[in-house]
């Protein structure tokens, strides 16, 4: 039985679903994993998680198909990512078999709550991998959680394909030259949360952030990559260690190239942000959201159509959602079924 949800007026908000799944990894390995039914854990009060920041998360996406099937987008990435995070604050990987053996399990068990086809929802896929041992000294746990769960989701930002507003708050930084921005640990969205409701309080619901070193350079923004479209039509993307490597980023450039536009991974200055015919913000939870204004010490750069979206970012956004609804032909393998 489907669960009752308004569909189409589903948002980015918490949701409670059936279960989650949930693994343990004591002594050198991980468990079988099972399906909790309450969302709540008994932790430690000395676990690492909740001291030295020992927590990891990813985002993903499962999708009801045209033809019925429900099929997640591009999880073996996540994976990848997910290890990436691990080693670089020393927790215990996980497997990409086991993984994506999550997410099968845990998207299976909740399939009332995957958006039906034609809603334009989906169900977000929520893994975290947390230090869950005891330890007061500064260094990692000797037990480790990896916990999934999903919720439904509709547009991260009201309006969906409506373009929003962007602002550089230069007393800011979201990640250190060598730090941790190209890993996706919780730490680097507490970071975010003071500039990102200050950026709020001033009527924009993004904020982007530039390189810590010099802020010449454009980075990402807070919950998302930047993509420029130039109005000879290329696709430029910034090139930095310290941004997060997205897996919506590395697709749009790949539908691109199948578009025949060509793509330029490069480092971007800010100063270059004006000559841009379309820019937007990319991501698993935002998709692709036009950005028509980005605003800097009370400066305005005015970008695309003023309430709409370009036609090129249109153009990757229906290719992009198509395939991943079923209704494009899947040409690269992202889709696994469930
Ligand atoms: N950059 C940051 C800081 C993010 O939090 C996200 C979201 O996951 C992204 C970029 C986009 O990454 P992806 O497309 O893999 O969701
Ligand atoms: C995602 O797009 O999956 C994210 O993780 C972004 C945000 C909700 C933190």
């Amino acid at each position: 039985m489907t669960a009752s949800i308004e569909w189409d007026k589903l948002g980015f908000s918490y949701l409670q679903t059936d279960c989650h799944i949930r693994y343990t990894w004591r002594d050198g390995k991980w468990d079988e994993g099972r399906l909790e039914t309450e969302p709540y854990l008994n932790l430690h009060i000395a676990a690492t998680c909740l001291h030295y920041g020992q927590a990891a998360f990813e985002g993903l996406k499962a999708f009801t198909c045209k033809d019925g099937k429900i099929r997640a987008f591009r999880a073996d990435m996540n994976a990848r990512r997910m290890a990436m995070t691990a080693r670089r604050i020393c927790m215990a990987e996980v497997p990409e078999t086991l993984f994506l053996d999550a997410v099968r399990r845990v998207v299976d068990a909740n399939r009332r709550f995957v958006p039906p086809y034609g809603t334009g929802g989906s169900l977000y896929v929520r893994p975290l991998l947390i230090g869950s041992g005891p330890q007061i000294g500064v260094n990692p746990s000797g037990e480790y959680t990896f916990i999934m769960m999903v919720l439904p989701v509709g547009a991260y930002y009201k309006g969906g394909l409506k373009p929003v507003r962007a602002v550089v708050l230069d007393d800011y930084d979201r990640a250190a030259p060598q730090g941790t921005g190209h890993v996706k640990i919780g730490g680097n969205y507490a970071a975010s949360l003071q500039p990102h409701l200050l950026a709020h309080d001033q009527g924009y619901p993004v904020e982007l952030y530039l390189d810590a070193r010099e802020h010449r350079y454009v980075e990402e923004f807070g919950t998302s990559n930047f993509i420029g479209i130039t109005k000879d039509g290329r696709y430029v993307t910034p090139k930095s260690p310290s941004i997060l490597a997205s897996v919506t980023n590395d697709s749009l450039q790949q539908i691109a190239r199948d578009l025949g536009l060509p793509v330029e991974v490069r480092p971007v200055l800010f100063s270059e942000v004006k000559e841009f015919a379309e820019v937007a913000a990319c991501g698993t939870a935002v998709v692709i959201t036009p950005v028509n204004e980005i605003v800097r010490n009370g400066e305005s750069i005015r970008v695309g159509p003023a309430d709409g979206c370009g036609p090129t970012l249109e153009k990757l956004y229906r290719r992009m959602t198509g395939i991943q609804y079923g209704e494009i032909a899947d040409t690269h393998g992202w889709c696994m079924e469930i």
